[in-house]
């Protein structure tokens, strides 16, 4: 058949991820092999233990995708995988794998930007329409970024200090809620009440950029000083407080940007698109409009490879390839 397979791999952080698409847009396998409950514990990703979890689980996650899938490794037309940003060693372990695959079975490899395969994440669910805005939001960026057609991406809008998700998960330390912080936050503030006044980093007139360190700290600070004086403060409060603050600066500017340059459709992307508080806003935001807002369903929000393969199948059809000579870069631009 004219049918186009597309493998892909993903060991960017915590998750060894594989997955298999079929015609750009369809998914046949899913697998992702989470570490999380061996990072809980310190509280964070521990690089060493997140690239000795891939080396053990890439082999086993590859193969249970093939099954899933029930497509034979010669049927597919290319491997797809991420080159970075992200862990070194972790990578490493992804784009050494699809290096060894695409040798073996003499097929075409293409490397894949993390937050490209965020941002396709969403076209598995509907059709892109350009130009598009993307907002991602994940641990480790927080961005707007114009599309205006495949593969190009303009970044409109940056974090100048902490991702959202990062923020996420330093306030819910505080909390003394488990890592990652923040489904916790999402959970408590659905119970808690707006009644404390934290901080909005807006920048300069008209500009998309973002800075949520001083939110971060005035939540630490308050709970530190709370401690100090003996007071109580409801966490359910903080959490709601503190996610309002995120959740407004984060819609307002997608939404200006939005009607600035025009576009037809607003795309969410990275975990923190699984947030409630977000998607309620957005969807206040851009309900009433002409835009047409996407955000992924949860199992493709956080980290998975079927978002590498819907990212890195446009690639290869655009003509992109990698050679043998693809390396990790963690600090890959897009
Ligand atoms: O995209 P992702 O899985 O990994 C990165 O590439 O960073 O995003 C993980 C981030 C973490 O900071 C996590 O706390 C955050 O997404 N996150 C959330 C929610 N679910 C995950 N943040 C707020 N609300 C949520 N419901
Ligand atoms: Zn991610």
């Amino acid at each position: 058949s004219q049918d186009q397979y597309v493998l892909a791999i993903e060991t960017s952080c915590d998750e060894t991820a594989v997955a298999i698409i079929k015609n750009e847009r369809e998914l046949v396998a899913n697998v992702v092999a989470s570490q999380i409950e061996s990072h809980k514990r310190f509280g964070g990703v521990v690089p060493e233990i997140a690239s000795r979890h891939h080396i053990e689980q890439i082999t086993l996650t590859l193969e249970e995708a093939l099954t899933e899938s029930d497509i034979e490794l010669d049927r597919i037309d290319a491997i797809a995988v991420t080159e970075g940003p992200g862990l070194v060693g972790a990578l490493l372990v992804g784009v050494n794998a699809a290096k060894a695959l695409a040798f073996a079975k003499q097929k075409p490899l293409v490397g894949v930007h993390h937050i490209a395969g965020h941002i396709y994440a969403n076209r598995l669910e509907e059709e892109f329409e350009f130009p598009l805005l993307s907002l991602v939001v994940s641990g480790g960026h927080t961005e707007l970024i114009l599309m205006k057609e495949h593969g190009s991406f303009e970044v409109i809008g940056e974090t100048r200090d902490d991702a959202a998700g990062e923020a996420y998960d330093k306030v819910a330390r505080t909390l003394k809620l488990p890592y990652p912080g923040g489904p916790h936050i999402d959970k408590l503030a659905e119970e808690g009440e707006v009644n404390i006044e934290f901080p909005r980093a807006w920048l300069e007139d008209g500009s998309y950029d973002f800075s949520f360190s001083g939110l971060k700290s005035a939540v630490i600070n308050k709970l530190h000083n709370a401690k100090q004086k003996g007071e109580i403060v409801n966490s359910e409060d903080v959490a709601a407080s503190f996610q309002e603050s995120v959740v407004d600066v984060l819609s307002t500017k997608a939404y200006h940007a939005a009607k600035e340059y025009e576009v037809k459709q607003i795309i969410v992307a990275g975990g923190v698109a699984a947030n409630q508080g977000l998607r309620s806003a957005l969807h206040q935001k851009f309900d009433e409009e002409d835009i047409d807002l996407l955000i992924p369903p949860l199992h493709l929000c956080t980290d998975n490879a079927a978002m590498i393969a819907a990212a890195g199948a446009v690639a290869f059809n655009q003509g992109h390839r990698s050679g043998y000579d693809l390396n990790a870069n963690p600090a890959l631009s897009l």
